[in-house]
């Protein structure tokens, strides 16, 4: 291979860094038109740039460094290092997505025909993890709304639930090694959860396709609960009459309800859920925030749980 010193190359052929957007937009755009080979996603880390939504956050951003190797994905390891170094193996093209259950129109995807990119926008949201710290992350994504819509719920459709991949060939923690979750990992919502505005599917963050390590190549956010709603790397998509299992839930129900929202006034049994770290603030000494209940979404979502006991429900 021939390999070229920076001052040979000619400023004719460096791509300013405007055209190379429009020109990954314009291959977005292809691929949502079934362009055979123009798809960007699930191709390993390519640029994805959107407009941001309103419905963002303007708190610092918590840097792409931390957001892409501090992470939870149990498939590839349980330290938070794992996921970065393991994830490597997960092949995401070509990739599928199955809808399914109580629906007039199920189908099975590629993903190229499954997200439309002019659908897709930035959101900034907070996350906050059930083990106590939190994130600020860019995400690039689409209301889940699009897609239930699309199917066209029958009226006994209560729940949505979620499904990853199981691929232990990929995946090494399904390989029965670390016997800490059931096989494939597993989510739900209720349905006016999901239809929520604030519930995105997930494409990208910091203008770029998901890394694998968080979730690639299509995955779930929903910025008022607790992270490990967040499905990641999802394969199936299905619409139940009943509150569908959930893995955490499954693992230790008394610890992880259905609900999982973000609430300070309700303990996880081992410990509080008052506050909060923020990943990248300070050192070993920083002061640790007050945990908002929902997250701080309290105005766009306590509506959905008016009338219920969210100690009993959590
Ligand atoms: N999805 C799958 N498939 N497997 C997992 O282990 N972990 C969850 C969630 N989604 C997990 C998953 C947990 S516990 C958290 S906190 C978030 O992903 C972490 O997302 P992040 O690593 O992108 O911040």
């Amino acid at each position: 291979m021939m390999i070229r010193r920076p001052s040979d190359v000619l400023p004719s052929e460096i791509t300013p860094k405007d055209v190379y957007f429009n020109r990954r937009h314009f291959i977005a755009g292809a691929a949502a038109l079934g362009v055979a080979g123009a798809a960007p996603f699930g191709a390993g880390a390519a640029p994805l740039s959107a407009a941001k939504s309103p419905l963002s956050t303007d708190e610092k951003l918590t840097s792409k460094q931390d957001v892409t190797s501090y992470n939870n994905f149990y498939e590839f390891g349980v330290d938070k290092a794992d996921p970065a170094a393991n994830a490597g193996t997960l092949k995401t093209k070509p990739w599928t997505v199955r809808v399914d259950g109580l629906v007039a129109k199920p189908a099975e995807y590629q993903l190229e025909d499954f997200i439309k990119p002019s659908t897709l926008e930035e959101r900034i949201y907070r996350m906050r993890c059930v083990e106590g710290w939190s994130m600020v992350i860019p995400w690039i994504g689409f209301p889940l709304a699009d897609v239930i819509k699309r199917a066209e719920p029958q009226s006994g459709a209560k729940y949505v639930s979620f499904e990853t991949l199981y691929r232990p060939e990929e995946m090494r923690g399904q390989n029965g090694l670390l016997p800490v979750l059931d096989w494939p990992y597993v989510e739900g919502l209720r349905m006016d959860e999901a239809m929520h505005p604030l519930t995105i599917l997930a494409v990208g963050l910091y203008g770029e396709t998901l890394p694998n390590q968080n979730g690639a190549p299509i995955r779930l956010v929903v910025p008022w609960k607790y992270g490990f709603k967040g499905i990641k790397s999802i394969t199936r998509i299905s619409f139940t009459d009943k509150e569908p299992e959930t893995s955490w839930n499954k693992q230790a129900s008394n610890e992880y309800g259905f609900y999982a929202n973000v609430n300070p006034g309700v303990d996880h049994p081992r410990w509080s859920q008052a506050t909060e770290r923020r990943i990248g603030e300070g050192g070993l000494f920083a002061k640790r925030r007050e945990t908002r209940l929902f997250n701080g979404y309290a105005d766009q979502v306590a509506s959905l749980y008016a009338g219920m006991d969210l100690r009993k429900f959590y």
